[in-house]
């Protein structure tokens, strides 16, 4: 168990304590927060929301340098470097 970082979900009103290892969408879904997604390894973007914060990105193969710029992130892959706030 390594450091935890609260993140939000915005739209369903759902705040969770996520360790830096777990994948925000797989906390999002124990949360019971709907949450959309298909391949989960940033693969083909069906996960893909704007995120306030710092995401670890680095495995989010698919995402483009412009939807990077403009706060998209892979949230399958995505695991917290800060606290976030998730558009979902
Ligand atoms: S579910 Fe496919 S990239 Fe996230």
């Amino acid at each position: 168990m390594g450091r935890t970082y609260r993140v939000t979900f915005v739209r369903s009103g759902v705040t969770v304590e996520v360790d830096e290892e777990e994948r925000v969408l797989v906390a999002g879904l124990r949360a019971g927060v709907a949450l959309a997604s298909s391949c989960r390894q940033g693969m083909c973007k069906t996960c893909m929301v704007p995120v306030e914060g710092i995401i670890d990105q680095s495995q989010a193969y698919i995402i483009s340098d412009q939807e990077l710029a403009a706060g998209y992130a892979l949230i399958c892959v995505g695991r917290p470097r800060s606290d976030l706030r998730v558009d979902a």
